[in-house]
């Protein structure tokens, strides 16, 4: 699998730039430090928001069309040193008008500043270049993690690494490293689920494809793996509420996809803005020097998330003011503060040094990781590459990776008798409030924070103009609201009165954040009114679902005929989902969570053995049909008996036995059965996505180590304890013995 992903990213090969060795950054970095003044370097610290330096009135508006505030740029650059800035003021811009704002920004960081020092621009492109008109945008992560395909997810970057570069912008907040553990939490769409293997392979590819192999080349960028750590997995499912996570639970399930990535090199972290066991992070040593720095190794620059070093103060009451919060974080071993929208870090942080409360040592640390991200970019050379270096930006090319992500991963969760794909001839009512709104197809993020701005998308095909150029006239179409009402749905059930299907498009409206909590984890009574009264005329409904999470079906499941599951599929969503319906697409994609029955069945799959009485899901994790069948044979484990240092070679056949080609993904799971932490029932430990055509069979290798079925004990110490496994593989069962204790 590693070669072909390597030949799918040589695709995406980096062009050489200016790299300078370590050594040589050092002597830079040095360099520098000895000549700034505590100013500029607690400058480099300080990242504000675009709006501070922008026309409008402070701290939210910005004057539309927006325009720099030259003053305000200079006050901040010059007088401040201020080190990065970031976003967008909930805005989306043209291509040209951010490398206006970049080239802008440039040319006083480095002409009009005592040291000429560039500026760090960040941004979120966390499902493509979402601020900025015409990029690709992508599925959200959830629906990545659904393709299962890492080779998919590092195209769908690398484009994003190169359209993030093409507008000027070297840095990016994403890959979103968080466990999904708590799927009714509103950021869950923005993880790529609830398994830790999963996460940690798509996360590493991510990370990969937008660092490329120098982030100083033109078409790359450095990342920021967030949240660390255990951000989605609050008690409540409240976003920014407190966690309960012993150590050895959270370096089980929540720690390795930050160790991958950060072995793979990642440039960035910001810090989860959150509480775990009463300790807000940015406020925690252990966690982000003691783990994070010296553990894990993590060299390169901590940024705090929006605002949070404040929070620390006014959300978690944990100091007494901003000034003690600024003291708790910046001991804590934060490096950066994103304000956003004051100088106030600043000036708090000048007045602890200056008292002695902080060293200008631990200054020295975090200035010399500013400056050492800003030469590894090359900005001191190229704080900006010309636009006509990217000939690719918004091509047909980057588009239709963006829709054979989006193809595979929409998931097929029911399809009764076959209903699916429609016939040619099909005459379908199509209605929901997600058919006609490409807004619901991309969710938060997009184009603004809150993802429900109508700008700019307009012209993108929702579900209902696809399925229209599928279908032509044989489309009718009943618009209904979030709510629906009873005329709504009265007008609704007598259109399908003239049609052979319906396809009803449910789910969620656009949030991102706290504006996503939800108490109840249903959907609204009106719209599941809608899917029974349209069932009960007897012709079969499909019911697509456009959500970022799995809200509860079982009121109405049972009623619909087949049920499609398209996540947050973006722009090129409405298209993928028609060619599935129509059959033009065999769906390949599963399901990177367990959908939940009830509200209060929210058992993961790797449950323990003790909760087997309450699990009862709508569908499994790692579900998903496709319209042709395959048939698992052959389950060889080559060795009965294990000891350390050995390797399993675990294999099986797969045979394609329907009519027409599609593609499965291989899952192998491995079960202890028993260890002295109650032992999950089965964790993920490898998976392969393979094309079979008719008839075709493919023998499929994993290769485990005893590593891989470690577990952390209660002393917080990695261990495989000896005694029985359990290997499952589609219906297949085998077993292994472990014959001794294997410490790491
Ligand atoms: C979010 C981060 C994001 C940051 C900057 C915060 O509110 O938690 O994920 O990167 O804002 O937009």
């Amino acid at each position: 699998m590693f070669n072909r992903l390597m030949l799918g990213l040589a695709l995406w090969l980096p062009t050489l730039a200016y790299a300078y060795t370590d050594v040589e950054i050092d002597r830079k970095v040095e360099n520098l430090l000895a000549q700034m003044s505590l100013t500029e370097k607690i400058g480099q610290m300080t990242q504000v928001t675009l709006n501070v330096v922008s026309v409008g009135t402070l701290p939210y508006d910005m004057k539309e069309p927006h325009e720099l505030d030259e003053a305000r740029l200079k006050n901040a650059l010059v007088n401040y040193g201020v080190g990065s800035i970031f976003n967008v003021g909930d805005h989306a811009f043209s291509r040209e008008h951010w490398r206006e704002i970049i080239e802008k920004i440039q040319q006083v960081a480095t002409t009009q500043t005592r040291l000429k020092i560039p500026v760090l621009y960040g941004i979120d492109a966390v499902h493509g270049t979402n601020y900025t008109y015409d990029s690709t945008l992508f599925p959200q992560q959830i629906g990545l993690a659904a393709t299962w395909n890492p080779e998919l997810v590092a195209k769908a970057a690398a484009i994003t690494a190169y359209e993030t570069r093409a507008i000027g912008v070297p840095w990016n907040f994403s890959p979103s490293l968080d466990v999904g553990r708590n799927r009714l939490h509103s950021r869950f769409y923005e993880t790529f689920g609830e398994d830790t293997f999963l996460v940690k392979t798509l996360g590493k590819a991510m990370l990969q494809a937008y660092q490329g192999n120098d982030v100083a080349d033109k078409n790359h960028i450095a990342a920021t793996l967030k949240h660390f750590i255990a951000y989605v997995m609050p008690l409540n499912g409240i976003d920014r509420s407190s966690a309960w996570i012993p150590e050895h639970y959270l370096r089980e399930y929540f720690l390795p996809p930050f160790i991958d990535a950060i072995g793979a090199g990642a440039k960035s972290v910001m810090l989860n803005l959150s509480e775990i066991n009463g300790i807000p992070v940015h406020a925690n040593p252990q966690l982000v020097t003691d783990l994070l720095q010296h553990e894990l190794n993590f060299k390169g620059l901590i940024v705090s998330d929006w605002e949070s070093i404040r929070e620390v103060f006014y959300h978690h009451h944990v100091a007494e003011n901003d000034k003690q919060a600024v003291k708790l974080a910046i001991l804590a071993g934060v490096d950066m503060s994103m304000v956003p929208y004051s100088f106030e870090f600043a000036d708090q942080l000048q007045q602890l040094v200056k008292a002695g409360e902080i060293s200008e040592q631990r200054i020295n640390t975090s200035v010399r990781k500013i400056l050492r991200l800003k030469f590894e970019l090359g900005l001191f050379e190229h704080p900006y590459y010309p636009v006509s270096d990217y000939p690719d930006f918004g091509s047909e090319k980057f588009r239709k990776v963006s829709q054979e992500a989006a193809s595979e991963s929409i998931t097929l969760l029911k399809n009764e008798k076959n209903l699916l794909p429609l016939p040619k001839s099909a005459k379908i009512l199509v209605t929901g409030f997600t058919a006609d709104w490409i807004q619901a197809l991309n969710g938060g993020w997009t184009y603004s924070w809150q993802g429900s701005k109508p700008l700019w998308v307009t012209h993108k095909p929702t579900i209902l103009d696809a399925m229209v150029q599928k279908f032509r006239d044989q489309v009718s179409y009943v618009e209904t609201a979030y709510e629906t009402t009873p005329l709504e749905i009265q007008a609704a059930v007598k259109a399908a009165e003239d049609a052979d299907y319906i396809v009803l498009c449910l789910g969620e409206k656009p949030y991102a954040e706290n504006f996503g909590n939800v108490l109840d984890f249903g959907l609204p009574e009106s719209q599941i009114s809608l899917a029974r009264e349209l069932a009960a005329t007897g012709k079969p409904v499909i019911l697509v679902l456009a959500e970022g999470r799995p809200r509860i079906l079982s009121p109405f499941a049972e009623q619909m005929q087949a049920i499609v599951m398209a996540y947050l599929p973006s722009n090129e969503g409405g298209l993928a989902i028609a060619d599935i319906l129509a059959g033009t697409v065999n769906p390949s994609g599963k399901l990177p969570f367990t959908y939940p029955f009830g509200q209060n069945s929210l058992t993961m799959y790797d449950h323990k053995h003790s909760e087997t009485y309450a699990v009862q899901v709508q569908y499994p994790f790692g579900f998903g049909l496709s319209y042709t069948e395959f048939a698992y044979s052959n389950l060889k484990i080559d060795r009965k008996q294990l000891t350390a240092g050995d390797t399993l070679n675990i294999s099986v056949d797969v045979t394609n036995t329907g009519k027409r080609a599609g593609k499965e993904v291989v899952q192998l799971y491995i079960g202890d059965v028993f260890a002295s932490l109650a032992p999950p029932v089965k964790r993920l430990r490898g998976f392969e996505k393979i094309e079979l055509k008719p008839q075709q069979t493919k023998t499929v290798h994993f290769k485990i180590a005893v590593e891989d079925i470690a577990f952390i004990n209660a002393q917080n110490k990695k261990v495989a304890e000896k005694g029985d496994f359990e290997v499952m593989l589609g219906d297949l069962k085998g077993r292994f013995v472990l014959t001794e204790d294997v410490h790491f």
